[in-house]
């Protein structure tokens, strides 16, 4: 690999994989409110019917190109074209076109090159993309904590950066850049799992307190390429979940919601606040590497690098 110039969007050229990807927050989509947004390369549109439930489509109206996102109308649970008022299903079908009495059979047919798959749990929506539009081929299923224990999100954070998704989460397996970058004397050295589309990895680690560093223990859950949830055992209850989604092939939107249990104990909540704020300050390091950084295919690792390439084996299913 040479370092000629390169246009932004080819540092990585990697494709886009399949997946569950966050595109918005619950409470920022009111009922009958209408947005568009970019996933993967596309532009989609979505909308909260008057059942409470989210719907997505591709932003494009297929009649004359109009632009779903701006300006249409949500009608129960339809929308709405502001262009010629066709309306649609959230599958895609056409519900009523004004001007014309009886539709043609195939435009009331679900549409799945259309229709978005959406899920909304943990205060977030998530989309399902696929290139091919296959159906979603792995569920969402959120953790104990948050599903028995009754665990609180207490914080939201987010941010775009200018890299491919899989560089992010290739992180966690480049083991020798904590100490470089990150200044962790001691790098965690995971143990990874991978069953079907899930990854596991759990490691013990320094975690940084007011009172110096002490023994902590982190498991990450990774669902599919667009989510996971790490535990921080040891130091205080604590959960993240981080989602990242790419807008394309060279940026990439990262959310982070933190739950903790309802009732934080007085002397664990600074340190709750430290753990995430490490997190950020972690994130915000990486990020000074990703914008200029380039996907080598064939990259120079030694054997403490850590387990970069199996890593990358088990991503490569992600990509149809
Ligand atoms: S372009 Fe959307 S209804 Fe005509
Ligand atoms: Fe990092």
């Amino acid at each position: 690999m040479t370092a000629s110039v390169t246009n932004p969007a080819d540092r990585f050229n990697l494709p886009i994989p399949f997946g569950w990807f966050a595109v918005g927050r619950g409470e920022d989509v009111k009922v009958g409110d209408v947005v568009p947004f970019q996933l993967c390369n596309e532009e989609f549109v979505l909308w909260r019917g008057e059942d409470g439930a989210v719907r997505g489509l591709d932003a494009i109206c297929p009649h004359l190109g109009a632009h779903l996102g701006h300006n249409s109308t949500v009608i129960g649970n339809e929308i709405r074209c502001p262009f010629h008022h066709w309306q649609f299903k959230g599958d895609g079908a056409v519900a009523s076109i004004p001007y014309q009495d009886v539709l043609p059979p195939k435009l009331t047919k679900p549409c799945r090159e259309r229709s978005l798959p959406i899920h909304e749990d943990l205060g977030v929506i998530f989309a399902w993309w696929h290139p091919q539009r296959a159906a979603p081929l792995f569920a969402l299923n959120p953790v104990p904590e948050i599903t028995e224990e009754g665990w609180v999100p207490v914080f939201f954070k987010e941010w775009v950066f200018d890299v491919h998704i899989q560089e992010i989460t290739e992180n966690s397996a480049d083991v020798a850049h904590f100490p470089a970058l990150h200044g962790i004397k001691a790098p965690p050295v995971p143990e990874m799992k991978i069953d079907g589309y899930f990854r596991y990895t759990s490691a013990t680690s320094k975690l940084p307190t007011a009172r110096g560093e002490i023994d902590g223990k982190i498991d990450v859950r990774a669902i599919g390429p667009g989510l996971s949830f790490t535990r921080f055992w040891g130091i205080t209850d604590l959960l993240l979940l981080q989602m990242q989604t790419p807008l394309d092939g060279a940026r990439t939107h990262m959310r982070h919601v933190y739950f903790h249990p309802a009732e934080v104990a007085e002397d664990k909540v600074n340190v709750t606040q430290k753990l995430m704020s490490n997190t950020w300050k972690q994130l915000e390091q990486d990020a000074l590497v990703w914008p200029f950084k380039r996907h080598l295919e064939k990259p120079l690792l030694v054997k403490n690098d850590g387990p970069i390439l199996a890593y990358r084996e088990f991503y490569s299913r992600f990509y149809a």
